[in-house]
């Protein structure tokens, strides 16, 4: 067997970025009673803040420069489409993806993922999406394949 070109080695790049947003947990279809039960003091009825932390994860092989990814063009993808809509914002009302679901870390995961997908003009792939809530909750998810 012969050993992959440099070329054709595939490797990951984690990038960390961090934003702020309010949210209140509340299911239309349960009960105040219930609501309570289920989300605990994300229920609480005015909304309160994370700091969250968002880790998006791309893969591909390393260019003749020896990267995978330009971190500027990563960043400024991940500002646009993202940090810019959710940074500073009440995700039960001000982010249009998120506008028809409870703002759980696990649905907000997901706009963040199609938010990224709908308009990802880079070589490398989008591989995964992981946003921590606190240092307890971390979610991730992995991105469609396509
Ligand atoms: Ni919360």
């Amino acid at each position: 067997m012969t050993e992959p070109s440099l070329a054709e080695s595939r490797l990951t790049l984690t990038r960390r970025y961090r934003f702020a947003a309010s949210h209140r947990l509340s299911a239309p279809t349960l009960s105040d009673d219930e609501n309570r039960r289920l989300y605990g003091k994300c229920n609480n009825p005015f909304g309160h803040g994370h700091d969250y932390i968002l880790d998006i994860t791309v893969d591909g092989p390393r260019d003749d420069n020896g990267l995978v990814v330009e971190r500027h063009a990563l960043d400024r993808l991940v500002q646009t489409l993202v940090l810019d809509q959710v940074d500073h914002r009440n995700l039960n009302v001000d982010v249009p993806a998120m506008v028809d679901v409870v703002p759980t870390t696990e649905n907000l995961a997901s706009a963040v993922r199609s938010m990224l997908e709908a308009d990802w003009p880079l070589t490398a792939r989008l591989r995964r999406v992981r946003i921590s809530e606190t240092e307890r909750n971390i979610f991730e998810l992995e991105a469609s394949d396509r």
